[in-house]
């Protein structure tokens, strides 16, 4: 039920169902008409958790074209990454390579400000952290530009000029009644996903926006931007493609930074990891013979989450600890150490990575 379903970008969003938000936003789902078209797809293509597009075909197209095109998304840093920035990082990391195409970066610094009271010089400290963590997971910095939105100017200036065309009922329509400065941090958002197709980068393109569900309102607003402003830019609308949330740990269907132990960032040691997966909600049953006679169920179990969507790349392996559980003979201790010791293993090494990186990113933070 659509009522089931809470989508709010600057509060907590909560997604029942998935079907219900490809009706309500008009998404196309991603199809084998994308999929076919894609050389190398990434777990979330191959997996259904990118599950909804919005002109992502055009930019199928442009490629195709060899046309110009685009990556761009943004992150508040507001804490260490967690499990559902590290989707967002992994998508433009894929969609770079794919597509040999430069990766715009906003470190949302003034939305961070706005929205959750953070100053900024904290955020930037923060902020060094979350760039390491995007070039230890694979970003290549020589062919991206990051930027915090409080040093851009080029998108201080659009969000005014787009404030123009924009009227408080257009606002109220996509995010309800809210403080004007959160009307403005979408403006910024705008500002942000529109700075790549400025002549100094080359002029319009297809730009990629890679976002989950609660950001889709942001896109809808730059789109119509987009539109409002064609004339003196030539833009062209940003396609989106949206992914599922991730679960908390303990089975809320979206993370929340305030509560630390329901998420599992990229800073954790393996102790906290240990505790972490141990408290985390499972599909089983009430005993283990109920177990081994009825299955678990995996589509309830955030454990079953941390292989499908985080941490196994190997189709062959989730499916088979899919099926293994759900038939009884996986049970969740055995799973939550097997599960454990690869997230240990995977951020053991993904730290070793991101302290080498620390230097970069601090430097083009602070931009010196
Ligand atoms: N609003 C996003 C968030 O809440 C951050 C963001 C800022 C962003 N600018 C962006 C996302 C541009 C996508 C594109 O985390």
């Amino acid at each position: 039920m659509a009522d089931d379903n809470i989508i709010d970008p600057f509060g907590s969003s909560v997604v029942k169902n998935y079907d219900e938000v490809v009706k309500q936003f008009g998404l196309k789902p991603v199809d084998n008409s994308i999929l076919d078209r894609i050389k190398n797809p990434n777990r979330f293509l191959r997996r259904g958790i990118d599950f909804g597009h919005i002109d992502f075909d055009k930019f199928l197209d442009a490629y195709e074209e060899k046309k110009p095109l685009a990556i761009m998304t943004g992150i508040k840093p507001t804490n260490e990454f967690h499990l559902g920035s590290k989707i967002t990082a992994e998508k433009i990391i894929y969609f770079q390579k794919e597509f040999k195409a430069k990766v715009f970066f906003a470190v949302a610094d003034l939305e961070g400000n706005v929205d959750n009271g953070l100053p900024l010089d904290q955020q930037a400290k923060t902020a060094v952290h979350n760039v390491a963590d995007l070039f230890a997971l694979g970003l290549n910095p020589k062919n991206a530009y990051i930027y915090r939105q409080s040093q851009e100017r080029r998108v201080m200036n659009l969000a005014y000029l787009f404030s123009r065309r924009v009227t408080t009922n257009h606002m109220k329509n996509l995010y309800g009644e809210r403080q004007l400065g959160l009307y403005f941090a979408a403006f910024t958002q705008a500002g942000d996903i529109l700075l790549p197709q400025l002549e100094e980068f080359g002029g319009p393109k297809n730009v990629l926006v890679p976002v989950g569900s609660d950001q889709v309102p942001h896109i809808f607003l730059t789109r119509d931007i987009a539109e409002k402003f064609e004339k003196e830019f030539g833009f062209i609308r940003p396609s989106t493609i949206v992914h599922k949330f991730f679960k908390a740990l303990n089975g809320e269907s979206k993370m929340s930074k305030r509560d630390p132990m329901s998420m599992i960032t990229l800073g954790d040691s393996p102790e906290i990891i240990r505790k972490k997966i141990n408290m985390a909600v499972t599909g089983g049953r009430k005993t283990v013979e109920e177990q081994r006679r009825l299955g678990g169920v995996p589509e309830d179990s955030v454990v079953y989450e941390l292989y499908n969507y985080h941490f196994v790349d190997d189709d062959n392996k989730v499916r088979k600890v899919y099926d293994n559980y759900k038939s009884g003979k996986l049970l969740d201790g055995e799973m939550k150490k097997d599960i454990t010791e690869i997230v240990i293993k995977f951020l053991e090494n993904h730290q070793k990575k991101r302290g080498k990186m620390l230097p970069l990113a601090e430097k083009l933070v602070y931009g010196k």
